[in-house]
């Protein structure tokens, strides 16, 4: 059967630096894949490529079984492939609810003209997008926030709302990066769930880059392990646990293996 999405042999190189070297995946639709690796390993770069933010420089991307190679990210994104970044990007200034409807105005291109002259046509479009908007932060559990200044949130949330933005774009595969990253644990908990509740509802694929592994271990079904650029192992959480490989190029890092 063909994959919802799979990378074969996808190498990316900067000068004379291999930062992902040979990277093999297939991920099905639904299914919750986590990818794990010392810092510098090459996580953020494979969200790259996939995401048309680079092209890669070897190997080829596919999804539903066509190659989506060097793709620029606006068609990336249409085919149903969204990202979170490491670094937040929000608009700070822009309203909660503002910044997830920004992200629908980007995958439609809402027509110019249309959004000038103020047509019935722009009107009914701007209040279906309000609508879709606010859904996906019921979904993300900040609709009492919509009219907040994003710039004012906390740090979690600003995070969730990364997601909503994402979500506004109907994704089948979304990749998030480090999603937990400076949240407190009761945060990283709700968070989990809403992960779960966005597969579970949509059977949506994610593909998840984190540094907290109680976090990536009790989420994800299947773990891949990168190192330097290397792949150097896939599996289920239990088994990359106990992984010799894995435990050393961790060692002295986190002290992950006994968590
Ligand atoms: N645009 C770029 N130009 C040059 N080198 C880059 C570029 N992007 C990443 N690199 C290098 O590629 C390597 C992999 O970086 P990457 O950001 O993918 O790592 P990572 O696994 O996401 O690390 P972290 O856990 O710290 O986020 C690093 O050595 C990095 O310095
Ligand atoms: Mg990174």
């Amino acid at each position: 059967m063909t994959a919802l999405f799979e990378m074969r042999h996808v190498g990316k190189r900067f000068g004379g630096l291999a930062a992902v070297d040979d990277f093999s995946i297939s991920i099905g639709g639904g299914e919750l894949v986590g990818l794990i690796g010392p810092n510098g390993a090459g996580k953020t770069t494979v969200f790259n490529v996939i995401s048309g933010f680079i092209p890669p420089t070897g190997g080829e991307v596919f999804w539903k079984g066509a190659s989506i190679t060097g793709f620029p990210a606006h068609r990336v994104a249409a085919a149903g492939i969204a990202r979170t970044f490491q670094n937040i990007r929000l608009f700070g200034d822009m309203s909660v609810l503002e910044n997830v409807m920004v992200s629908f105005h980007h995958s439609l291109r809402s027509n110019f003209m249309h959004a000038m002259l103020g047509t019935p046509r722009h009107r009914k479009e701007e209040s279906r997008i309000r609508r879709e908007s606010m859904s996906c932060l019921e979904e993300t559990g900040l609709a009492h926030l919509f009219a907040e200044k994003a710039a004012n949130l906390p740090y979690g949330q600003q995070r969730k709302l990364e997601i909503a933005r994402a979500l506004a774009t109907r994704p089948r595969l979304l990749l998030l990066d480090e999603p937990a990253a400076g949240m407190n644990p009761s945060e990283t908990m709700e968070l989990a769930a809403l992960i779960r509740r966005i597969r579970d509802n949509h059977g949506t694929g994610i593909f998840l880059i984190e540094h907290d592994m109680k976090f990536i271990m009790r989420l994800c079904e299947r773990i891949k392990v990168l190192d330097h650029g290397q792949s150097i192992a896939e599996g289920a959480p239990a088994d990359i646990r106990k992984n010799l490989a894995v435990i050393k190029a961790y060692l002295g890092s986190t002290g992950y293996a006994s968590s």
